[in-house]
């Protein structure tokens, strides 16, 4: 019996014959040899199968197979330094496992509502291989970042009754006899777990009707939420920056291959571990966009050109500061000396990609957040028990939110968010 392995552990076998399980990807072959391109979900690599080394039985079956066909291969690892995964197989036998005919997406170019209508299919494509590994990356590293920080990991409700970030954007249900939500956010769940745990974080989908089409939107999407109590927003952007960086050091570090894969550049990536992250106020990136002539006054909301202008002129991700009330959630806490600020931060990510992280510090005072709520219109009877955290011992918190495809449509370089989680929801998209 030779060695099972997968491919991407073939620079620890090489002169030894070793067994494979693989799909097919493409083919080339002539009279004598025949150029196998192999996947097993570890790597790629290409496999060799020469005429006179093989039965006439396995040469003839590695010449029909087609696109996708399954297949257990035996053969033995060589280097070959051609390729850049640097090995190869040579053929010895195959087994087939699975035929299969007439695959959907072939090497040629697809559009992209064809390609996401064969998403089930188009994940076994190289770049989207890569995507998905950077994105298991993420999630690893994410736990081990919160777990070395002391966090525990909280998980909020989906069902919920309440909407925190604003009334407009709900997904509704029936849950019997009354409707309910689905989560927008996680974030009053994890204030309650951080009165309780200290400092605790979310990860988990969330679902906004977003009903924009737009590069940065989906309508459910993973979100990453840290609150802590007994810390101000200082120290909560320090959390921030050295998360991020974190993100950034594991994908270099840990996907050198995958980064290939998807012609990303290492050393812009490596510019985003350095800290401290710069931070501007709300009122200076106004002063900003308006040197630049751009159409904005004190007030307005950041739309995406005015995020990219912003994000542009650093060289990393930038901290903006302080956000008018108006377009912030009510449960943010004010500014100490302005009337018209909040002590909150969205980080922009550089390179056109927006906003990645939005977060706050929490209003405290039982008084003052339950103005707040009616203020904007919410129901009391809702948020009875968010106000009780408000009531028994109350203190200092902090925390945000992390848009997870948006990290990682960052850190690859996407053009859309799409490609960034393995079944993208979007307005006119629930399949498959
Ligand atoms: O800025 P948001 O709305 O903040 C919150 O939800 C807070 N409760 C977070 C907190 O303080 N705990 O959303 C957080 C992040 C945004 O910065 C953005 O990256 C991402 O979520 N996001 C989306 N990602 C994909 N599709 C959408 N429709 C998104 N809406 C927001
Ligand atoms: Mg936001």
């Amino acid at each position: 019996m030779t060695e099972q392995i997968r491919i991407k552990d073939a620079s620890q076998h090489v002169d030894q014959e070793v067994t494979i399980n693989a799909w097919l990807t493409d083919k080339r072959s002539s009279g004598k040899i025949a150029f196998l391109q192999l996947r097993d979900g570890s790597a790629f690599f290409q496999g060799v199968v020469l005429k006179n080394a093989v039965s006439e039985e396995v040469f003839a079956t590695a010449k029909e197979m087609r696109q996708e066909t399954s297949m257990t291969i035996t053969g033995v690892i060589h280097e070959d330094s051609r390729s850049h995964f640097g090995y190869e197989i040579e053929v010895h036998d195959i087994q087939v496992v699975g035929e299969s005919e007439d695959y959907p997406i072939t090497p040629k170019e697809h559009g992209i509502e064809f390609l996401l209508d064969h998403r089930h299919l188009w994940l076994r494509s190289k770049r989207q291989f890569a995507i998905q590994k950077i994105r298991n990356e993420m999630i690893r590293a994410t736990y081990e970042f919160f777990n070395n920080e002391g966090f525990i990991k909280m998980d909020p409700p989906i069902l919920t009754g309440s909407a925190p970030e604003g009334t407009t954007e709900l997904f509704e249900t029936e849950y019997f006899d009354k409707p309910a939500y689905l989560s927008q956010s996680g974030q009053l769940y994890a204030e309650a777990g951080a009165m309780a745990y200290g400092k605790v974080f979310t990860f988990g989908p969330v679902f906004r009707a977003e009903k924009s089409k737009t590069r940065r939107h989906l309508t459910e999407f993973w979100m990453i939420e840290p609150e802590m109590a007994f810390m101000h927003q200082a120290e909560s952007l320090e959390i921030q920056e050295r998360y991020i960086a974190f993100l950034v050091q594991s994908v270099i570090d840990n996907c050198e291959y995958e980064l290939k894969l998807i012609d990303r550049d290492v050393e812009t990536l490596k510019k985003y571990t350095k800290l401290p992250y710069p931070r501007i106020r709300y009122d200076e990136a106004i002063e900003m966009l308006q040197k630049a002539d751009f159409d904005v006054k004190w007030g307005d909301d950041f739309g995406s050109p005015e995020e990219t202008y912003l994000s542009d002129q650093f060289e990393q991700p930038v901290f903006v500061l302080n956000y008018p009330k108006a377009i912030k959630p009510f449960y943010m806490l004010p500014e100490a000396g302005r009337d018209d600020t909040y002590v909150c931060a969205d980080l922009l990510a550089p390179e056109g990609y927006g906003e990645i992280i939005g977060g706050s510090e929490r209003e405290v005072d039982y008084d003052k957040l339950k103005a707040q709520i009616v203020a904007k219109g919410l129901s009391l009877d809702e948020y009875d028990w968010y106000l009780d955290l408000r009531k028994y011992g109350s203190v200092p918190h902090s925390g945000f939110g992390l848009g997870f495809e948006r990290a990682i449509t960052w850190i690859c370089h996407l053009d859309h968010l799409r490609e960034a989680i393995p079944f993208p929801r979007m307005i006119n998209r629930i399949k498959p």
